[in-house]
């Protein structure tokens, strides 16, 4: 898969890596890896973004690929702003509605199914959006940054969460679907997401690196890998599937070496619509 190919027809490739994706990070195996957030740094780095973006009560914000809604639900519980989560996956968006009820603050945040690269919202209605740990994986980026500059009221920024890649080339072991998936494969160096939201018609206005971050999501992965491959072996939990735990604590293990020989970092980038 190549992520510069850029047509405006989305290939059936397109199509499965996007579902395969939405497929993954819906299931259980991802919730009891991830928790409920599924980027780096969670919903305190995800707080500091709604800081950045002066995130308040009057504001409309767009979450792309909100994923289980723990973002969206944060910053409305800490801003007070209004937030519509679009995820690829239907499962999530049912589960991330549910949350948002659960929570109450269904007047403020709700979700819909849709795709990054079609955003079923009309044209400069946003103040904010954000897309945390899910650009890298959009298959393409170019007209995924050109919906980011659509949406957006003039003024309005965009917070972009996403792991860097530090090497010319992603280490072998790093670059199968799983890896892919796991947002590894198609990791950008930084100057490439600059590039794509300045093509765009974007202003950058900030980037901040958070190798951190990354770092003790991948540790916290193998301790909680290492967790469930223990209870399922003891039969006191049953996941739907096979689980190929030697090749899930391989890939762990490759990443955790390249992100501490900082081969691939994490880093967040605010960007206006002029
Ligand atoms: C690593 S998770 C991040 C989820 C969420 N942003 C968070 O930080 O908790 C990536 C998410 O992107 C979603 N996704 C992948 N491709 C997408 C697309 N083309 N449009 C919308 N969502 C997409 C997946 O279903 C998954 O929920």
């Amino acid at each position: 898969m190549n992520s510069e190919h850029e047509t405006a027809a989305a290939s059936s490739d397109d199509l499965n890596l996007k579902s395969c994706c939405a497929n993954v990070y819906q299931s259980d195996l991802a919730r009891l890896l991830l928790g409920e957030s599924f980027h780096p740094g969670g919903t305190v780095l995800t707080e500091q973004l709604g800081s950045l973006l002066r995130l308040g009560p009057d504001k409309q914000v767009l979450d792309v690929a909100a994923g289980q809604g723990t973002s969206a639900i944060h910053l409305a519980q800490r801003f007070g702003c209004h937030v519509r989560g679009i995820e690829y996956s239907a499962l999530a968006v049912e589960r991330a509605t549910e949350a948002a009820r659960a929570a109450g603050v269904d007047k403020l945040v709700t979700f819909e199914q849709g795709d990054a690269e079609h955003l079923p919202v009309p044209a400069a209605s946003y103040d904010a959006l954000i897309c945390e740990c899910a650009f890298c994986t959009f298959p393409n980026k170019s007209i995924a940054a050109a919906e980011f500059l659509r949406v957006l009221k003039p003024g309005g920024q965009v917070g972009l969460s996403d792991l860097t890649r530090n090497v010319a080339a992603v280490p072998a072991d790093l670059q199968g679907l799983l890896a892919w998936i796991a947002c590894i494969a198609d990791a950008q160096p930084l100057e490439s997401y600059v590039r794509y939201l300045t093509q765009a018609g974007l202003t950058i206005q900030m980037l901040e690196p958070h190798d951190e971050a990354l770092a003790e999501m991948v540790k916290a992965i193998q301790g909680k890998l290492l967790g469930v491959e223990l209870l399922v072996k003891l039969n006191k939990l049953q996941l739907p599937g096979e689980i190929d735990f030697a090749q899930a604590k391989a890939m762990a293990k490759s990443a955790a070496a390249a992100i501490q020989a900082h081969q691939f970092g994490y880093a967040v980038i605010i960007a206006l619509k002029p």
